[in-house]
């Protein structure tokens, strides 16, 4: 449809057409980044799920491919659900994914490609013997979900774990193996939080508390932590956290217990939107990639008349925080540098209570990085004068009402997808508090409730707090892409993801605002932006992929 055709990203990934969700079974193979996906091809609502498949050399230019795996068994009639995959140390693939049966009753299955020469890996072929997994005495049928990638144990034997519930506990089963086919559960679980519900995508992996690069999966060791993720079901948060792992009953405790996995006040991957992701290693480049599935804020019926929906967050480096040890850092994976076209710099010093439009044409597709530092005179006078209240304790993103209320040094950022007289507009910011200790505590924020004029579009404000060390200046890096923004502050310590749908700020008509709405802060920024090219999705044909 043409009135909604601009909502298409020109950089993220995102089938041709019909409804996508979670990212499945990514991994790198003879060359070819591989991405598969939940997918419906009949229409663009959730139903008749099957595996989408696309291959890329660098994650940013991707070829469609046929579809992986279709439901043609009885115990994925009801659809071939999420998956991940492992790489045996002979090089081969493994690929475990749940099956939705005839009954609809949640196993899991075994599949490999039916030709590992072929570096597409086109074809796949399902294991006579499935399923390998039913669901244990104690879990019910709809409760037992997304295997992940298998990491070895000190015995050498191979261990996943699997989401589930048990009432309202959320829990993740563990399950050793040495051939994939049979399997043995552990009578401990990796880990339980009450209260949390149904855990879908469990992810588990290790990250060094040391090293820059990331970890492949079966990595142990005294310089190692954990990482627990699970996506919660009923609140559609990923969430996750640091802690460690024994080999020896395959449990993990976390670091924190005030901020276990999924309770209010864990971790996000993302404070915006971002749901059943799934890491891997890419042994290509020693790095550990996540990819989420950014699901739409609009109506269903307007993704039925636009004949699409979802798309793939850019995938994003994932380490451990080793200046904080207490949270990972994400960070755009580099191969998205190759989109940068022309690029502008700009140094100014923004005075409280301004606005002020920058001139890089079309801003529609935009790389931005920037750094902000507020004036000492601006910090000292807040700081030394007891009359200014402490706000920290009680200021959130979500609840202090967005980017229009002005505070003694913010909010400050930029606003992206704006028409020029601002009548739409989707502001990015820190907003810096005083604290009741007399410090500076830093939230990062999008406030997308003036982003749309369109009725049927949900709105929020969404962020969080963001760790600011001694000497650091506040950095975000934004990218936008039509009807999606994704901001990172402080490296990548806090990110956010919003899907935003503006009637105005279209194409040539979008434009890109500087802004200082503190009423105290004078803030110096230093900042480039680039423009952004396409990425040129391919549709599926012999000649473009074997080129
Ligand atoms: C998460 C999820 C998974 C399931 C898949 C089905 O979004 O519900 O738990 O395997 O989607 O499409």
């Amino acid at each position: 449809n043409s009135m909604l055709s601009w909502q298409r990203t020109a950089f993220h990934f995102q089938p041709e057409q019909n409804w996508m969700n979670d990212p499945n079974g990514p991994l790198f193979y003879k060359g070819y980044y591989h991405f598969f996906y939940q997918y419906n091809p009949n229409a663009a609502v959730w139903g008749d799920i099957v595996w989408g498949h696309a291959v890329s050399k660098d994650l940013i230019h991707w070829v469609h491919l046929p579809l992986a795996m279709v439901a043609d068994q009885w115990y994925d009639s009801n659809g071939v659900w999420t998956g991940s995959a492992t790489i045996l140390p002979d090089g081969s693939i493994v690929m475990l994914y749940t099956g939705s049966t005839d009954k609809s009753v949640q196993v899991q299955n075994l599949a490999y490609p039916e030709d590992p020469n072929d570096p597409l890996l086109l074809k796949w072929v399902k294991f006579s013997g499935n399923p390998v997994l039913v669901p244990p005495p104690g879990i019910l049928p709809k409760d037992f979900r997304d295997p992940t990638t298998a990491w070895k144990t000190s015995e050498g034997k191979w261990r996943i774990t699997i989401g589930s519930k048990i009432n309202r506990t959320g829990i993740s089963l563990v399950y050793d193996t040495t051939d994939f086919k049979t399997y043995e559960r552990l009578d401990t679980l990796l880990h339980a939080v009450p209260n949390t519900g149904m855990w879908e995508c469990v992810d588990f992996y290790p990250v060094s508390k040391t090293d820059v690069n990331g970890l492949e999966t079966s990595v142990n060791g005294p310089d190692v932590k954990h990482i627990v993720k699970a996506s919660m079901d009923d609140t559609r948060i990923d969430h996750y956290a640091v802690g460690t792992y024994f080999d020896s009953n395959g449990t993990w405790i976390p670091d924190d217990p005030t901020i276990d996995v999924g309770i209010s006040t864990s971790l996000r991957y993302d404070y915006g939107k971002f749901y059943a992701s799934k890491t891997f290693y890419d042994q290509n480049k020693s790095r550990r990639i996540l990819w989420g599935w950014i699901s739409e804020s609009d109506s269903e019926a307007a993704d039925v008349q636009k004949g699409w929906s979802s798309l793939q967050g850019i995938p994003r480096t994932v380490v451990l925080d080793t200046k904080t040890g207490k949270n990972l850092v994400q960070w755009p994976v580099e191969e998205i540098k190759s989109l940068r076209l022309s690029s502008k710099k700009f140094d100014m010093e923004v005075s409280p209570g301004s606005m002020i439009p920058i001139d890089v044409g079309s801003a529609a597709q935009l790389d931005i990085e920037a750094e902000f530092e507020i004036k000492k005179e601006s910090i000292d006078k807040i700081l030394g004068n007891a009359s200014v209240v402490a706000e920290a304790e009680e200021f959130s993103c979500q609840n202090s009402g967005g980017s229009t209320v002005r505070g003694a040094l913010g909010p400050f950022g930029f606003s992206v997808l704006a028409d020029e007289k601002l009548s739409e507009q989707t502001p990015i910011y820190f907003y810096v508090a005083k604290g009741k200790d007399s410090k500076l505590k830093t939230f990062f924020c999008t406030d997308t409730s003036r982003s749309s004029f369109a009725n049927d579009v949900i709105k929020p404000i969404y962020g969080s707090v963001v760790p600011v060390l001694k000497g650091e200046k506040l950095t975000m890096r934004i990218l936008v892409d039509h009807s999606i923004v994704e901001g990172f502050g402080q490296g990548g310590r806090t990110c956010i993801t919003s899907r935003v749908y503006p009637t105005k700020a279209i194409y040539g008509a979008a434009k890109l605002f500087l802004f200082n709405n503190a009423i105290d802060a004078t803030v110096t920024a230093s900042f480039t932006v680039w423009q952004m090219n396409s990425a040129f999705i391919h549709p599926y044909s012999e000649d473009v992929v074997r080129a």
